[in-house]
């Protein structure tokens, strides 16, 4: 097994100041991508010019839009079934959570970087550059993985971490349970954008299931579970009202949300992107 460079023990993490040392391992084309605003645009002609070079960049999301910085996002996604396709390499099909701003920090699960009907965990950060944060770790369906996005507003840093543990597949296969992370340093990373940007907080959380090329929602229900996000206002009508602008089946359980102070917590314990209901779906 490969795995054990990735399992970086708590409480040490890796940290990346700088972003250059992506740049020198190739960069990634599109493992994930920034969610146009609104989020609902499947139509291929009316992407933001960012994402132009990547043939039918497609989004099934829901975006959560506190209009104020987040302080924590985590949720558990349930890895879906593989995909049946076994089409050339480099049509993605990927899952992810996100935070975006202008940039975007995501642990992506993508059907890229090993052989068909294959998922694989990739943290990555998004766009100009873009690159992975770790290699790539084979996952399988039904594992659990957690993932948590904490904002260590002292050392203006984010705490981004992932928890495996394995499903029956996964255990069978041999996986172990694990977990890993890293600390991200978003100021500099968003002065080493091209064109160089002025970092601005994170305030959209995003779950997102992302296609390119070929790639096609094919690999049943996605299950979001334990969606917890923190933001930094009063307001609670951007948890109270889950919405998606895309075309697709979507369950929800009913948020929970709590104001203590200037903070709100959204809790949403099942979220289950269900099926597209437009021709992407095979
Ligand atoms: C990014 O992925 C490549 C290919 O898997 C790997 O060689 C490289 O070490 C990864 N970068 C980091 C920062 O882990
Ligand atoms: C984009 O999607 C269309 C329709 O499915 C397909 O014909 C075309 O080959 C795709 N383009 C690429 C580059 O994958
Ligand atoms: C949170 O909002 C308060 C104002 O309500 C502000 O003083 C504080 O700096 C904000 N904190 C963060 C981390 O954005
Ligand atoms: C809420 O924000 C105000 C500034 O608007 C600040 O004085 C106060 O300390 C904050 N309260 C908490 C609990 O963060």
């Amino acid at each position: 097994m490969e795995l054990y460079h990735e399992i970086i023990p708590t409480p040490k993490m890796k940290l990346f100041t700088a972003l250059s040392a992506l740049v020198g391992v190739g960069l990634v084309h599109g493992q994930g991508n920034m969610v146009p605003a609104p989020a609902s645009s499947n139509k291929f002609g009316s992407k933001p010019s960012v994402q132009r070079d990547i043939a039918n960049l497609t989004f099934y999301t829901v975006g959560f839009h506190p209009n104020a910085p987040i302080l924590r996002f985590e949720s558990t996604l349930v890895i879906p079934n593989p995909s049946p396709d076994a089409g050339p390499a480099g049509d993605v099909q990927a899952i992810w959570p996100g935070l975006q701003t202008d940039t975007l920090l995501q642990n992506v699960v993508t059907s890229v970087g090993g052989g068909p009907h294959e998922w694989y965990l990739l943290p990555f950060y998004c766009c100009h550059p873009a690159g992975n944060l770790t290699s790539q770790i084979r996952i399988y369906p039904g594992d659990l993985l957690t993932n948590s996005y904490i904002w260590d507003t002292p050392n203006n840093k984010w705490l981004d971490t992932w928890a495996l543990t394995p499903g029956a597949e996964g255990s069978k296969a041999g996986l172990d349970a694990f977990h890993g992370g890293l600390t991200f340093d978003q100021t500099t990373a968003s002065r080493e954008q091209t064109p160089a940007i002025v970092p601005k907080a994170y305030d959209n959380p995003v779950l997102a299931i992302e296609l390119q090329g070929l790639g096609t929602w094919d690999f049943g229900a996605v299950q979001w579970r334990n969606i917890i996000m923190e933001a930094n206002t009063t307001d609670t009508d951007w948890c109270t009202k889950v919405n998606t602008d895309n075309p697709m089946k979507m369950i929800t359980s009913p948020p929970v949300v709590r104001t203590e102070g200037n903070v709100t917590t959204c809790y949403i314990s099942k979220l289950t992107f269900d099926s597209p209901t437009d021709k992407k779906s095979s």
